[in-house]
């Protein structure tokens, strides 16, 4: 088989035979796709390929030849992904306390931008936002569209936080969350899911997992204050379909095409 006969897909590797489409104007050399997307000149490219350092897949790839379909194949650059610069993209950040969600702070405080790749991926937004003080799964998109239609009431997306809450709430005051209508901000909060996921009697407190399905602003906040038992710590472990899963504090890291399948399949 020729050197240049090897392309991509979606499901690995596989030979021109296979494909049929070495030729086809979608496909581009693994090492230009490379230097296009601004990772070094195209030779210095193809030693990244060689070192071993370039996978294509979830396939480390250390031989020329591969040709790859932008937007199709997920490229990874010592583990990083690597897009052209119209390409759109997703980005899940585990948010720690003290940042605020915006792409620059007037007080110079530490914010969510400061910590995802906007020089990568110029034009990247947060989906929404979280507290200054509440941590985890927070999206970035340079897809507009994408954002508008996550962020649109109608949507409902779900949203499933931990909140550690002073006290511990009687299932009769969990009730007032479950059934929805308790007046904040002058409107009725719709009914959520909550459950307690543990309480310690010594300390106090207790541990509730709570998933709304709007997003008003410090609503979940709001919502233990007014059953009287306000947050102590609040987390996001998920959104959506999307989980947090075991991403470490303050680390980001791109969503696979099967999570980006199921987002856009909530919509
Ligand atoms: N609800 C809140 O109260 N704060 C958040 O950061 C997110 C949801």
């Amino acid at each position: 088989m020729a050197k240049d006969s090897m392309v991509t897909s979606g499901t690995g590797l596989h030979s021109v035979e296979d494909s049929g489409d070495c030729g086809s104007l979608d496909t581009m050399p693994l090492q230009k796709y490379l230097a296009r997307a601004g990772i070094d000149s195209r030779r210095k490219c193809e030693n990244h390929i060689r070192a071993g350092r370039v996978s294509v897949d979830g396939s480390i790839v250390t031989e020329m030849g591969v040709r790859v379909i932008p937007g199709v194949n997920e490229v990874l650059f010592d583990g990083s992904p690597v897009v052209l610069g119209d390409e759109k993209v997703v980005l899940m950040l585990n948010k720690p306390a003290g940042h605020v969600t915006t792409m620059s702070d007037e007080w110079g405080r530490p914010t969510a931008a400061d910590l995802v790749p906007c020089d990568k991926y110029p034009g990247l937004f947060a989906v929404g936002r979280l507290d200054q003080d509440t941590t985890g799964l927070l999206l970035f998109t340079n897809d507009g569209e994408l954002c508008q239609r996550l962020l649109h009431p109608t949507h409902h997306v779900d949203k499933t936080y931990e909140a550690l809450v002073s006290g511990i709430p009687s299932e009769d005051q969990l009730n007032e969350l479950r059934k929805g209508g308790l007046i904040i901000a002058n409107r009725p909060i719709q009914p959520a899911e909550v459950e307690m996921a543990s309480c310690d009697r010594k300390k106090n407190r207790a541990m509730l997992r709570i998933t709304i399905h709007e997003g008003r602003k410090r609503q979940v906040r709001k919502m233990c204050k007014a059953i009287h038992h306000p947050v102590i710590h609040l987390h996001r472990c998920s959104f959506g379909p999307l989980v947090l899963g075991g991403l470490p504090e303050g680390e980001w890291r791109a969503l696979s095409p099967e999570e980006l399948s199921a987002l856009r399949a909530v919509l």
